[in-house]
């Protein structure tokens, strides 16, 4: 089948570059054109395991392209996907500027039977506005409207492309799922199950699944707090809450709260859309407001272990991507957190896999290390704020010459009493 997919960042490039490996022909189209020149040459402009592998197969044998040319890209497709970016808007609605320009340049490119599906995460009813703005230029038999929301994570992007636990096709026509269906084929054989429902679910099932993943972080890490007052271990609790297939162990890992592109943007756009349609999704304000004050909390933590004496103190952050392998600083805890301690008069270093940060590059006393080695160099308080292999198994005695640094895993990493036992001052989460 032919495809084409509309926006080539994270959900783009990797379900493009999956979708070719899988016998498609995929070209990917996007408005930047210098990630669409170094994906030309083969150069991945994000960082992603496996991924270069798969793009590199896939030139090669000439089933996936990159291109500028919008009009001749959506023209020779069968199918069109909708992966742009859907950002946060100050209050709190997804930003559908781009899927909609998007919608308007598709409605001009009908020239045959189309399906347009959107992979972006769209509020539920975006669908029924998609078809408004086609319908005003083509006739409904041309084209299809279909919902596949995207659940792959970052770091594990390739893995959960193809083999996913669900392939959800929201569609209000046979024709579609069929051939959407089809598509799918190949990952359906390997265990996904495929789930057909109304474009309005599968909008809607998109974000209530983030939302209440985001609630299983909150949740654990509020009794991660309360763990820390009783001085209980927050791992058993997780381990012996996990353990009940009825709650499954995964996401009930304490640490700085939940971040990234999706979780704290999903979470108050499904807020908005509840309130449009004037019902008080609770719960979720409560998740967001608890993970807005996550850092905060980590922060006053931080000031306590230093006895509230921040100025001059040289502090390494190992990690600040908002998770392991992924290069994504979108609503990382460490852009709360790095700001703040520099203005008290923190030095800062930090060291990450995926390399310097602009975020970071315009705040005082801030410095990118490109080792664990130099970042430790003269530290007061190592912070471990990404959970990266890299840093599973540091020798911190090896790094402590003359003087032993305390060490905040905010990860829960290491097991304290080794770390104490080593002569290191030690602090994690909920434990
Ligand atoms: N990143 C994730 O882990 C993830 C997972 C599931 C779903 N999603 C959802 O998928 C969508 C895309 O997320 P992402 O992380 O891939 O975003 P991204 O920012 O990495 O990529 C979006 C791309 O769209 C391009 N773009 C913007 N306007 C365009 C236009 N008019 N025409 C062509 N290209 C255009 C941008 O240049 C960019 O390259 C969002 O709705 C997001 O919520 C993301």
């Amino acid at each position: 089948m032919k495809l084409c997919m509309i926006g080539t960042g994270y959900v783009g490039l990797v379900s493009g570059a999956c979708f070719s490996d899988l016998g498609n022909s995929v070209v990917c189209v996007d408005i930047d054109k210098n990630k669409i020149n170094q994906l030309k040459q083969g150069i991945i402009p994000i960082y992603e395991p496996g991924l270069e592998e798969i793009v590199k197969k896939n030139i090669k044998n000439k089933r996936l392209s990159f291109s500028f040319d919008f009009d001749k890209s959506i023209k020779d497709s069968d199918i069109i996907f909708i992966c742009v970016g859907t950002p946060k808007k100050n209050n709190g609605n997804a930003d559908l500027t781009q899927v909609y320009h998007v919608a308007k340049k598709l409605s001009k490119l009908i020239n045959k039977y189309k399906i347009i599906v959107t992979k972006s995460t769209v509020p539920v009813t975006t669908g029924d506005k998609i078809q408004t703005i086609l319908s005003k230029k083509n006739k409904d038999n041309k084209y299809s409207i279909v919902s596949n929301p995207e659940f792959l994570r970052e770091g594990e992007a390739i893995r959960d492309f193809i083999y996913p636990d669900r392939i959800v096709i929201g569609s209000n026509d046979v024709k579609a799922n069929r051939i959407m269906n089809n598509l799918y084929a190949p990952l359906i054989s390997k265990g996904a199950q495929y789930f057909h429902t109304s474009r309005r679910a599968a909008e809607l099932i998109k974000y209530s699944s983030n939302a209440f993943l985001a609630t299983k972080i909150t949740f654990i890490n509020e009794i991660a707090n309360l763990c820390e007052k009783i001085g209980i271990n927050i791992e058993d609790i997780s381990i012996g809450m996990g353990l009940d297939k009825r709650i499954g162990g995964r996401f009930l890992r304490a640490g700085p709260g939940y971040g990234g592109s999706c979780f704290p943007k999903d979470t108050k756009a499904i807020i908005s859309t509840a309130n449009f349609f004037k019902t008080n999704l609770s719960l979720v304000k409560s998740v967001v407001k608890s993970n807005d004050n996550r850092s905060k909390l980590l922060l006053l933590r931080v000031y306590k272990i230093l006895n509230n004496r921040i100025k001059n103190k040289n502090i390494t952050f190992l990690g600040v991507t908002f998770k392991a392998n992924t290069d994504d600083m979108r609503d990382s805890s460490s852009i709360k957190m790095i700001p703040a301690l520099s203005k008290k008069g923190a030095k800062i270093k930090y060291f990450d896999p995926t390399g310097f940060k602009n975020e970071f590059s315009k705040i005082k006393n801030v410095k990118y290390c490109n080792s664990i080695k130099n970042s430790l160099d003269k530290a007061d308080l190592v912070i471990i704020h990404t959970e990266w292999n890299d840093f599973k198994s540091i020798n911190f005695k090896n790094f402590a010459k003359n003087k032993k640094f305390i060490i905040y895993d905010m990860r829960n990493i290491y097991s304290p009493s080794k770390i104490k036992k080593q002569g290191f001052k030690y602090f994690s989460v909920g434990r």
